[in-house]
Parts: C-alpha cells; sequence; structure tokens
C-alpha cells in the first residue's frame, strides 16, 4: 500500500496577464463560467478525488480567492431571512466542502517556484496538483484527478497528466518523450521538452494542468537553477525526478478547457452554458439566430 493522496495544490498565484484588463484587480481564477468560479471547479475535482485539504497558492494581489472560500454567516442568514434557502446552502457549500490553506508565493517566479513554496505544508506525502486555469471535464466517468489517484494507487509513482494535441499546437507545450508505448493509457516518462517545434518533437502528447507528484520532487525543485526569465520550471525538476525514480504520464480521459486564455474561456462559458437545462433553449436560440443573419 502506497501513502494516500489526501493533499491538492492548487496554483493560482499567477499575474494572468492573457486576460487583462479583467485581472487587474480580478484574481482569473475567480471568473466565472457561467456563475460558478473556476476555482471551484478545481475544488470540487480535488474533493471528489478523495482529497482532505486542498493548500491553495496565492499571493498578496490574489486575496478575493480568500474572501470566495471563507465562512460568512452573517450573510448566510441575511439570505435565509430573505427566503433564499438554495443561495445559502451553495455559499455555505463553499466554505465547508474542504479544508482549505493558503500559502503566499511572493514573487512571480513560475510554476516550480509556485509548488516548491507548498514544500512544508504538503510534508513528505504525495500530493495532486490542480492548475488553476485548466478545466478538465469528464462527464459520466471519473474526474482526471481520480483517474490519476487511481494510477498512483496502482504505481505509487509520480503521474503527469497529459493528452495528445493537434500537430499545430505542439510548440505551446510540454511534450512528453515515453520509454515505451502506452499500455492502459499511461508509460513511463523518459524525458520532457518544453515547447518543441514539430518536426524534433518526441510524441504529440502535451501536460496539460494535472500532476501527482511524490514529495520527492521539493529536492528536485530545491535543485532546479531558475530558466528564462528567472523562472524555476516544473518541468525540469519532473525531468530530474524521472532519472532517479519512475514517473509515469497518463493519456487522461476528459475534455480541456484552457479558461486562461480568451478563447478557451469563451469556448467553455458555450459548452457549460448548453449543459444547464436553465440556459439551454435560450443559448440555442440565440446562436440559431446568429447564424440565420
Ligand atoms: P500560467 O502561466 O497559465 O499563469 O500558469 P499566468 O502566469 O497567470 O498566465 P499569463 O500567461 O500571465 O496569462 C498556470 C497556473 O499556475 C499559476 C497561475 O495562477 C495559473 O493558475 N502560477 C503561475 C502561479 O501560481 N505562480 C507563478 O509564478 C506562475
Amino acid at each position: 500500500m502506497y501513502k494516500r493522496v489526501r493533499k491538492a495544490v492548487i496554483p493560482a498565484a499567477g499575474l494572468g496577464t492573457r486576460f487583462l484588463p479583467a485581472t487587474k484587480a480580478l484574481a482569473k481564477e475567480m471568473l466565472p463560467i457561467v456563475d460558478i468560479p473556476t476555482l471551484d471547479y478545481q475544488v470540487n475535482e480535488a474533493v471528489r478525488a478523495g482529497v482532505e485539504e486542498i493548500i491553495l497558492i496565492i499571493s498578496k494581489a490574489k486575496e478575493d480567492i480568500k474572501k470566495h472560500f471563507s465562512r460568512e454567516e452573517e450573510y448566510e442568514n441575511y439570505l435565509l431571512s430573505k427566503g433564499k434557502v438554495e443561495e445559502a446552502n451553495i455559499i455555505k457549500e463553499i466554505a465547508t466542502r474542504a479544508k482549505i490553506t493558503y500559502v503566499y508565493q511572493n514573487e512571480m517566479l513560475g510554476l516550480g517556484h509556485a509548488i516548491l513554496c507548498t514544500k512544508e505544508a504538503v510534508g513528505n506525502e504525495p500530493f495532486i496538483v490542480i492548475l488553476g486555469d485548466d478545466l478538465i471535464i469528464n462527464e459520466g466517468g471519473d474526474n482526471v484527478s481520480t483517474q490519476m489517484v487511481k494510477v498512483y494507487n496502482e504505481t505509487g509513482a509520480s503521474v503527469i497528466g497529459c493528452q495528445e494535441v493537434l500537430p499545430e499546437n505542439v510548440s505551446k507545450y510540454g511534450i512528453m518523450a515515453l520509454k515505451s508505448e502506452l499500455k492502459d493509457r499511461k508509460a513511463l516518462l523518459s524525458d520532457m521538452v518544453e515547447k518543441p517545434a514539430l518536426e524534433v518533437a518526441p510524441s504529440r502528447l502535451a501536460c496539460l494542468g494535472r500532476y501527482l507528484l511524490t514529495p520527492g520532487i521539493f529536492d528536485e525543485l530545491e535543485n532546479t537553477k531558475p530558466g528564462k526569465g528567472g523562472e524555476i520550471q516544473l518541468t525540469d525538476a519532473i525531468k530530474t525526478l524521472a532519472q532517479k525514480e519512475d514517473v509515469y504520464v497518463y493519456d487522461f480521459i476528459g475534455r480541456r478547457y484552457d479558461v486562461g486564455d480568451k478563447y478557451g474561456f469563451v469556448e467553455a462559458t458555450i459548452d457549460f452554458a448548453l449543459k444547464r437545462d436553465d440556459m439551454r433553449d435560450k443559448v440555442l436560440n440565440h446562436i440559431k439566430e446568429l447564424l440565420n443573419k
């Protein structure tokens, strides 16, 4: 039996420059897909995967996130006094469904640095990393974090969540080199190449916002030299970890939206609205009207 995955880390300290001006005063992870902030989806995903504690990485500039997850009984009581029982339950559940703790990243030195800031909070146990702007939905099946926890429970090793991307998108992602072909959607990692040209890419499997890491990653992060822009890259630390212990690549099942990107955000908004009974017909009618113009 391997140590259980009890903790999730959600990095949400980044500046969100792709989404300015909205992100000047608002955390991009709080931008709602219809009426639910992206971060709520990530927290739900972690809870459903069996996680007990969620460590949110934020910065001083992003403390609106803390307000969202704090319990406000006065507000709940006000809603109840107005007969808004469902709304009161919604805001209560947000604040009580999991233990949420905060770690501050005071300098924006990249994702690897953000994860390193959680070393003490995570301790000596495996943890799952859920990127604040990658929304992954697997309707009717296990969510992506649950799928990755299952791979960890079988192997006791770190797992990198991936999917095949279109040839024209290979140069935008960290791309995996595998030791063998995928079997049952997984294979051992041999190398990772950051944003390669298509001609030299070892595969089209891209790392898309989910990592399940053993605590050994912290030693690697501490020894990782800052790269481009002074940033400490998580990819570099995973590469060195893979030289010391098994690291699996896992081709997860689910539809991924990059909601930190304007187009990905609009895609998610339309798809999520179309899935809701209270919105589907209205949105479809609107789209039909647009197409007939
Ligand atoms: P991104 O690179 O997408 O976030 O990081 P960003 O830097 O905010 O984005 P742009 O390019 O400026 O628009 C993926 C996730 O990692 C977090 C971000 O908040 C995001 O959820 N992150 C990134 C940190 O927590 N700290 C960092 O130093 C960098």
